[in-house]
């Protein structure tokens, strides 16, 4: 038996801020050795909102240099872009014609998308989720690593599998295996640093609201001096009334690698002056080997584009696999 296998993605909607990195690529790195990784730049999900073609090719390979200079491990991993496997678009016909149009009216993120797109919502945006589950079904994955906002999302893709099964396989033999959730441990949840009850988004006006990954050193100072505290001398976690604490010592305990316990006790009777400085430090230095990584990682772009070659032919032959069981179980004739 080999490893099991987990599968990820990635929209290439220009930078990674750390709520990324936290909150999913970190988690990623860490349990890369026990399984077989697949980790995809989702680009084909970026188009289900009004994207730039100018920029599109460009924020697609920052995402998979940045995923290398994570510590996306090719021992481990492979990284590829989803555009460039074009099961997944297939996959995502057959499995519309099997996904009842209400499960996908129910989905959250699409209401809420949808709200701010008025009438101009798209029928890919709505599809979002099939296509969602395509990524993940191609790949047979065991497990997909996924934070409270996909849940809903893969929960759908797991309907979707057991309808298909039960529609055209046998019961002792499934067509698609029904993938489980990778929940991970609790403290990585980042929010905003100009509201400590929101969470760090791509999508926030306010470039003060995130730090992105690739921001320097200059920046990092400037945004941890604007951001959002309290006027409460001595800093504490978990402290419903005071997020924006929580928040910066919960960015701090992450960043430093401390335990909670080690963080309270250091910082129980610090004022936000001497605080700040710290939490600025110590998120400097961790952000520096990946800021370096990725400039020698774009600094060679003919291997940036060897590694998405490579990518993709892996993934190319496994999902092309699938698909074609999928087509055989729903009755089509296969070429020869
Ligand atoms: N929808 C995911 C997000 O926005 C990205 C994504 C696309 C994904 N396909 C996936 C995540 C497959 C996990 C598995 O975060």
């Amino acid at each position: 038996m080999g490893r099991q296998r987990v599968l990820s993605g990635v929209q290439p909607t220009g930078n990674l801020h750390l709520g990324n990195y936290l909150g999913a690529i970190r988690n990623w790195v860490e349990i890369q050795s026990q399984y077989e990784n697949f980790f995809c730049v989702v680009d084909l999900h970026a188009i289900t909102m009004p994207h730039n073609p100018a920029t599109l090719a460009d924020d697609t390979y920052i995402i998979a240099a940045l995923y290398l200079a994570c510590g996306i491990d090719l021992n481990y991993s492979h990284i590829f872009v989803q555009s460039h496997v074009s099961a997944h678009s297939e996959l995502t016909w057959l499995l519309n014609c099997i996904t009842p149009l209400n499960w996908l009216q129910d989905m959250i993120q699409y209401k809420e998308k949808a709200v701010k797109q008025g009438e101009n919502v798209s029928v890919g945006l709505l599809d979002y989720p099939v296509l969602m589950a395509s990524d993940i079904l191609l790949y047979q994955a065991d497990k997909v690593p996924v934070g409270e906002d996909q849940k809903q999302h893969l929960e759908l893709t797991r309907d979707i599998v057991n309808r298909f099964n039960h529609l055209f396989a046998k019961p002792d033999q499934p067509v698609l295996k029904l993938p489980e959730p990778l929940i991970r441990k609790e403290g990585a949840r980042v929010m905003s640093l100009t509201d400590g009850t929101r969470k760090m988004s791509k999508s926030d006006p306010s470039e003060l609201s995130r730090i992105n990954l690739l921001d320097p050193p200059d920046q990092i100072v400037y945004k941890i001096k604007r951001c959002k505290t309290d006027p409460i001398r001595g800093l504490t976690f978990d402290d419903p009334a005071r997020p924006e604490c929580n928040n910066l010592l919960t960015l701090y305990m992450l960043l430093s690698g401390k335990t909670k316990e080690e963080v309270a006790v250091e910082c129980q009777d610090m004022g936000w002056g001497p605080f700040k400085s710290l939490l600025t430090e110590t998120m400097i230095n961790a952000l520096k080997p990946i800021q370096e990584k990725y400039q020698t990682v774009m600094d060679d772009k003919g291997y940036l584009e060897s590694v998405l070659r490579d990518g993709k032919h892996f993934a190319e032959a496994i999902a092309n696999n699938t698909l074609t069981q999928a087509k055989i179980a729903m009755g089509y004739s296969i070429p020869l």
